[in-house]
């Protein structure tokens, strides 16, 4: 499915995104686990998780609304590699290299903070109990939920890994925010996702934001053209650019979704729409790039088929 059927089901359904958010973060996580996982996993030996990991959410997300979109996004990165075993939490040691230090993480990904606090409230009831991975999978919910999106059914029971992925694994996993189309695809396909299930697991960027380094390229020398993606819409392309100059801080920040940063909305599709995806790969998602046909001058009338004619 393209983009524009997404657009399509987003008009006749406004919580169509969520819903499929939904969906697909359940099949994420459900990628790499067996029978054992069970919404009521904790029912017995820690029965007040949820609540006691939604408390600390919610808290952490009224002294920063930001924190929304960080929990959520330790979860995604925590699963994309080797599943939802919580090595993205780890930090290196003499034995164990963990992945915070991989490209598409280092610098980045953070919420470490409140992710302590929630491990010490959850041991402070149900000592030696709950993993961090599954207070990952249930933080990223209650995160979701608190800043207006979907709640989803968080299937729980994930030990956590004692053997993260390498650094080049998870760099190899993980998508690239200059990735064009096919390339994000087959990121997604590598997870088993389809091309239905990368645009609507990307409306996670309805929240949050990125860094000036995470999207210059496209503002100045996009895909090594020396000039700006012709994508973007001129008005926020100078915006942008007075935000990112060349040379300036690469930790400057600006919203993912440039209407409404802080909450979990359609706001990211309809930018889409009008030209202002942040990223080169949101914005890709409305490219048909990947199957549009070479038109002269592009190309050339082969004369032998098996080869190209300066062969
Ligand atoms: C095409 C695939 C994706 C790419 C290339 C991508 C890339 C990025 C990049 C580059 C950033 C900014 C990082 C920085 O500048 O430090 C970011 C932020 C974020 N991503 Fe993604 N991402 C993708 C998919 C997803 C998915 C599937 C989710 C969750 C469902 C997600 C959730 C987020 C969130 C919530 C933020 C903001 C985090 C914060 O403000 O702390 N992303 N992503």
């Amino acid at each position: 499915m393209g983009f524009a059927t997404a657009l399509t089901c987003t008009q006749l359904y406004p919580h169509f995104p969520h819903l499929l958010l939904l969906l697909l973060l359940l099949n994420i996580s459900d990628l790499h686990v067996n029978a054992q996982l069970s919404s009521s996993f904790y029912e017995t030996s820690c029965p007040t998780v949820v609540t006691v990991v939604e408390g600390v959410v919610r808290q952490a997300i009224e002294a920063e609304a930001r924190m929304a979109a960080s929990l959520l996004r330790l979860h995604f990165h925590d699963c994309f590699v080797h599943g939802c075993d919580g090595p993205v939490l780890l930090d290196d040691t003499a034995t164990v290299t963990g992945e915070k230090t991989a490209l598409p993480n280092n610098n980045s990904i953070r919420g470490f903070e409140v992710v302590d606090e929630i491990k010490s409230a959850v041991e402070a009831v149900c000592n030696a109990t709950v993993s961090c991975a599954d207070i990952l999978a249930l933080a990223a919910n209650a995160s979701a939920t608190l800043v207006g999106g979907p709640s989803w059914t968080v299937l729980l029971g994930r030990r956590d890994a004692t053997n993260p992925a390498s650094i080049a694994e998870v760099t190899a996993a993980l998508p690239n925010p200059n990735s064009d189309m096919p390339t994000i695809i087959g990121r997604f396909a590598a997870v088993g996702l389809n091309v239905e299930d990368t645009v609507a697991l990307s409306g996670g960027h309805t929240i949050g934001q990125a860094r000036c380094v995470s999207f210059s390229a496209r503002l100045y020398n996009f895909s090594g053209t020396g000039a700006p993606d012709p994508a973007i819409d001129a008005d926020f392309l100078a915006s942008l650019q007075s935000t990112c100059p060349q040379g300036g801080d690469a930790n400057v920040l600006r919203p993912l979704d440039a209407t409404t940063a802080d909450t979990f909305d359609v706001g990211y599709y309809s930018n889409l729409q009008s030209n202002r995806g942040l990223l080169q790969s949101d914005q890709e998602l409305t490219s048909d790039a990947n199957t549009a046909p070479l038109t002269a001058p592009q190309g050339e009338i082969r004369l032998n088929c098996h080869v190209v004619n300066s062969a």
